[in-house]
C-alpha cells in the first residue's frame, strides 16, 4: 500500500507544504511536485551530481534522498542562490566560462557553495573526511578542489574552467 506523508519545506525562501508518497525522492518532490526545476535529473542514481541542492547549508544528492527525511528543512537550489543578484559562485562560473550545455551547472554551483563551507569546517564531507582538518586554513590546492568536486560530473568536460571559477572564488 502507498503511504503518504506531508512535509514542510522551505524551498528557496518560500515555505512549501506538500503531501508525497513516502518513496518520493527529494529531487522528484522538488521538480514534479513543487515546480522547482533548477535541480537537474541526470542519472537518478547518485552518480552525476546534477541534482545537488543545499539542505540546511549542506550539499546533498537529492535523487538519493527521500523528501520525507527533510521535514522542516531549509533547501536552497541554484535558483535560490541568486537572491537579488547572482551569487558570487554563479558570477565566477560566467566569468570563467565554466559551462557549455549548462545541464550540470546548477548542481555544480550548489556543490561549490557547499564545498567552500565544508573546507572552512562548517560541515563535514564524507568524501574528504581523511583530509587534515587543520589544513582548512590553507588555500585549497587544485587537487583538493578536484577531489571535493568529484561527485559532480560534466559531460561537456568543462572541468578546467570549473576549476578556474572555483579558484576565482576561493583565491589562492
Ligand atoms: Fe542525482 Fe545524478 S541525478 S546524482
Ligand atoms: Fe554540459 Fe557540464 S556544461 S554537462
Amino acid at each position: 500500500a502507498n503511504v503518504e506523508a506531508t512535509v514542510s519545506l522551505s524551498v528557496d525562501g518560500v515555505q512549501r507544504d506538500v503531501t508525497v508518497d513516502t518513496r518520493t525522492t527529494l529531487l522528484d518532490c522538488l521538480r514534479d511536485r513543487l515546480g522547482v526545476f533548477s535541480p537537474k535529473k541526470g542519472c537518478d542514481h547518485g552518480q552525476c551530481g546534477s541534482c545537488t541542492v543545499l539542505v540546511d547549508g549542506r550539499r546533498i544528492i537529492s535523487c538519493l534522498s527521500f523528501a520525507v527525511m527533510y521535514d522542516g528543512a531549509t533547501i536552497v537550489t541554484a535558483d535560490g542562490l541568486a537572491d537579488g543578484g547572482l551569487h558570487p559562485v554563479q558570477e565566477a562560473f560566467i566569468d570563467a566560462d565554466a559551462f557549455q550545455c549548462g545541464y550540470c551547472t546548477p548542481g555544480q554551483v550548489c556543490s561549490v557553495v557547499g564545498m567552500i563551507d565544508e573546507a572552512k569546517g562548517g560541515h563535514p564531507s564524507h568524501a574528504t573526511e581523511d583530509l587534515d582538518p587543520d589544513a582548512s586554513a590553507e588555500p585549497l590546492t587544485d587537487d583538493e578542489i578536484r577531489e571535493r568536486m568529484s561527485g559532480n560530473l560534466c559531460r561537456c568536460a568543462a572541468y578546467p574552467n570549473i576549476l578556474a571559477a572555483i579558484r576565482q572564488v576561493v583565491g589562492g
